[in-house]
């Protein structure tokens, strides 16, 4: 049994109380103990009631000791056998500390990445590509089975306007420039030729209706996409599981539509087909009044889709705040179509912006998208200048690894202001920072006792006599499960990266007060701290590995 439920049962014993009332914290100073309860507040039982639970905790193999502050929360302290035991824990169970059987027998989609074909890659799909990925690894690592889906816009009457350029122009050689700027250009002509929208729409409602000229366009253009989209996939280590997108709900839609009418959900409006949302004021298009479909009617039958191939407990999308009233309306409607109902949750996360530094889009920077892909080669460039022997395959682990935790360190809905130097900060909060901490946990382990393997974890020979420094470690590294289940559970891999940050703090700090080779005598013994060198390494490791980032063991 884990540490926090052998003390939340301790205390649920104690007062009386059922273990899911008790809510458990880590105090923000050290010196009030290890975890604290505000349990006799939440029974009103007042500081005298605090007292009888403090008393009816009797100490034992995990608890140390136990005290009352404030108006009533209580102290618990864990013993220190228990953290010192935890470095062998850590040790032992290397990549696996941290894991939980939580999820089991449970499955979870991942809606993530979903840029949108003809258009490059922009900067504003990598937070959900990383975020999305993030939690996609922190689902699976708490047992649940994960299904990533690459939800790409290809779909939708934007592609008629395409289509209708490149039946037109019919360049010789297509790329993602070409496209975009055919997209432009149409839209230029169409305010001057108003006819162009209609003959627009007629090409999407061609390809939509099997047109082979219009299929055949289409596919170019997805085909184009998808070799940049993947050249990025690459570079960001990245892979998602399935990459179904609009276009695969193509001959699914129908069905949404027949049940929408069928059910009386869905009602005619100048010609469209909309769904009326209880409690919200703009209703939802399914059908145009041009007979095409729309984004909605394409997650609807996503949903629909999703629940009969996978019955997941769980949808996660990961997409823009932007979007959120759209969801909301997404959501309501799928449970008035009976595709869900509350065995399955459906969360929008709701990310951020980048920013530049003027506050404005980053996006539209001096007036043209700012592509990704140089983004990502330049944090390249910018790694290997970190330090002389850097070589290629490190700076692409250096150089990612500060953007993904650059993004991440954030919390999800906040806007995030672009910002190359923090990202390499190597005293501060950064990817490189962490990275670095860990080749150091690394080095050190090869220089004192020349391999991982060999380190020896005879715990009776450590004493129970630590410093400061040491006594912070290990009140650390024991919490790394907690928060990568809180993490999941809030989607919040920003939880992650403050607990790796301050783990790294720790150490540093330790690592710079005392040798680790020669320990003066009386204290612990250089085994022990090697061991917990080890330890950190490994939490880092793991924690990173989580966040999508490489940890190189030389930097
Ligand atoms: N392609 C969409 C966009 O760029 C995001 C798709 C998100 N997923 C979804 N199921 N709608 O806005």
């Amino acid at each position: 049994m884990d540490m926090r439920t052998h003390v939340r049962e301790a205390v649920a014993r104690a007062a009386g109380a059922e273990p899911d009332q008790v809510k458990l914290e880590h105090p923000e100073l050290a010196q009030n103990g290890d975890y604290s309860t505000n349990i006799a507040l939440v029974l009103k039982k007042g500081k005298a009631g605090a007292e009888k639970i403090k008393n009816a905790i009797k100490p034992d193999n995990v608890i140390a000791k136990v005290e009352v502050a404030g108006p009533g929360f209580i102290n618990i302290w864990i013993r220190n056998e228990v953290l010192v035991s935890i470095v062998k824990e850590v040790i032992t169970q290397a990549r696996d500390f941290g894991k939980s059987s939580s999820g089991l027998g449970k499955r979870v989609i991942i809606d993530y990445s979903a840029p949108n074909i003809a258009k490059a890659f922009g900067i504003g799909h990598l937070r959900s590509t990383i975020i999305g990925q993030a939690l996609y690894n922190l689902y699976r690592f708490l047992g649940f089975e994960t299904i990533g889906d690459n939800h790409l816009g290809d779909w939708g009457t934007q592609f008629g306007k395409l289509l209708y350029m490149l039946d037109r122009e019919n360049p010789k050689r297509l790329n993602i420039e070409v496209l975009e700027e055919m997209y432009v250009r149409f839209h230029q002509m169409a305010q001057e030729d108003k006819s162009l929208e209609e003959k627009a729409r007629e090409w999407f409602v061609k390809l939509e209706q099997g047109d082979a000229t219009a299929r055949n366009l289409w596919k170019q253009c997805w085909d184009v996409s998808m070799a940049e989209f993947y050249r990025i996939y690459d570079l960001l280590g990245v892979k998602i599981d399935e990459t179904l997108g609009e276009s695969f709900y193509e001959d699914k839609m129908g069905a949404v539509i027949e049940e929408a009418k069928k059910k009386g959900l869905a009602h005619e409006s100048e010609g469209a087909w909309v769904i009326e949302i209880p409690g919200m004021e703009v209703p939802l298009m399914i059908l145009k009044s041009d007979g095409a479909t729309t984004y909605a009617t394409r997650d609807l039958a996503t949903i629909a889709y999703r629940m009969k191939r996978w019955q997941p407990v769980k949808i996660i999308y990961e997409v823009g705040g932007e979007q959120g009233l759209y969801f909301a309306q997404i959501f309501q409607a799928a449970k008035m179509l009976g595709y869900t109902d509350e065995r399955t949750e459906l969360v929008h996360t709701k990310h951020g912006l980048y920013l530049d530094t003027d506050g404005k889009k980053f996006s539209t920077r001096k007036g043209k998208t700012v592509k990704l892909e140089e983004i990502l080669l330049e944090a390249v460039e910018r790694a290997k200048k970190l330090g002389e022997d850097v070589n290629e395959e490190t700076a692409r682990k250096v150089g990612i690894g500060a953007i993904k935790y650059f993004d991440l360190k954030h919390g999800v809905q906040s806007d995030i202001v672009f910002d190359w130097e923090k990202m390499f900060e190597l005293q501060g909060n950064s990817g490189p920072y962490l990275q670095y901490t860990y080749a150091r946990t690394q080095s050190i382990i090869s220089k004192v006792q020349g391999s991982k393997s060999s380190i020896q974890l005879d715990t009776e020979s450590w004493t129970l006599n630590f410093n400061d420094e040491e006594l912070a470690g290990l009140r650390w590294i024991y919490r790394f499960p907690e928060v990568v289940e809180e993490a999941a559970n809030r989607y919040s891999p920003n939880l992650v990266c403050n607990y790796l940050f301050e783990l790294a703090a720790r150490f540093n700090t330790f690592y710079n007060k005392h040798s680790i080779l020669t320990p003066p005598e009386g204290g612990q013994t250089k085994q022990f701290r090697v061991a917990m060198t080890a330890a950190v390494g490994q939490v880092l490791y793991n924690g990173l590995n989580l966040l999508g980032i490489e940890a190189p063991e030389v930097m």
